[in-house]
């Protein structure tokens, strides 16, 4: 076969497709977030990941006092009741769940208090915070969750406004040990121009250690086909990323 009937022969190419395999951040336990709102909508969207070449799936829903309160209780049921059904549609694709904790007080509570986490992969704990206004609890967050041996990793840093006054402000963050997931989505300017070239920073830094899809639904995945037309996506893909070292 010629160069170029190789070349147009090609199936064309999914964001994921021979790079990340697995996936760490999403919204797809059923009615619990606002993510997913049925089951039949969650099997869809784990269909179409598993298309576009994911083989496993770390689901995340919402824990966050105000609007979410979700627990180990509310999730662990909603994930039994998603794995059965992707069975019986013998969608074979590994899923778990984990939380997306948002920084309130009643993530601070749950640390003063001690009660475990969940986590995902090496006790890694997936967190966010307002979008606007820096917590004053944010160092002090980082501090107890990495001296009680939990990882932290900062959902989507590209995306909290209170951190574009200064690079420096992710630095700090990353020098505490704070592990970094960008979303996919950014990259292609799904969320807004900031937000794409806070992410573009991040991978010229080297500062993305995860990248994930926060699928809350279809909209998420239509974006996320776009990503892989990005150059700054060829460029992710040459960072040690660990999202693949969930696989086992
Ligand atoms: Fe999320």
């Amino acid at each position: 076969m010629s160069f170029l009937s190789r070349l147009f022969s090609k199936k064309p190419e999914t964001p994921t497709e021979d790079f990340i395999f697995v996936d760490m951040h999403s919204h797809l336990i059923p009615a619990i977030d606002d993510g997913s709102k049925s089951l039949e909508e969650s099997v869809s969207l784990v269909k179409s990941l598993k298309e576009l070449g994911y083989k496993k799936i770390v689901t995340t829903p919402h824990i966050m006092g105000d609007f979410f309160k979700n627990s180990r209780e509310s999730i662990m049921p909603g994930l039994k009741i998603l794995k059965e059904k992707l069975a019986e549609e013998n969608i074979d694709i590994a899923i778990e769940a984990a939380a997306e904790y948002y920084l309130d007080e009643w993530f601070m509570e749950k640390l003063e208090k001690d009660e475990p986490l969940l986590t995902f992969g090496k006790n890694y704990v997936l967190f966010e915070t307002s979008y606007m206004n820096e917590s004053h609890q944010l160092h002090q967050a980082i501090f107890m969750m990495r001296s009680k041996g939990y990882i932290p990793v900062l959902a989507h840093p590209e995306r909290y406004t209170y951190l574009y006054q200064g690079f420096e402000h992710f630095q700090t963050i990353y020098e505490m040990g704070v592990l970094f997931q960008i979303n996919l989505n950014s990259l292609a300017g799904y969320y807004s121009k900031p937000a794409k070239l806070f992410a573009e920073k991040l991978i010229d830094h080297k500062m993305v250690d995860f990248a994930g899809t926060d699928c809350h639904g279809e909209r998420h995945l239509d974006a996320l086909r776009k990503v892989k037309n990005t150059p700054y996506y060829n460029k992710l893909r040459t960072l040690p990323l660990l999202n693949n070292s969930l696989l086992s």
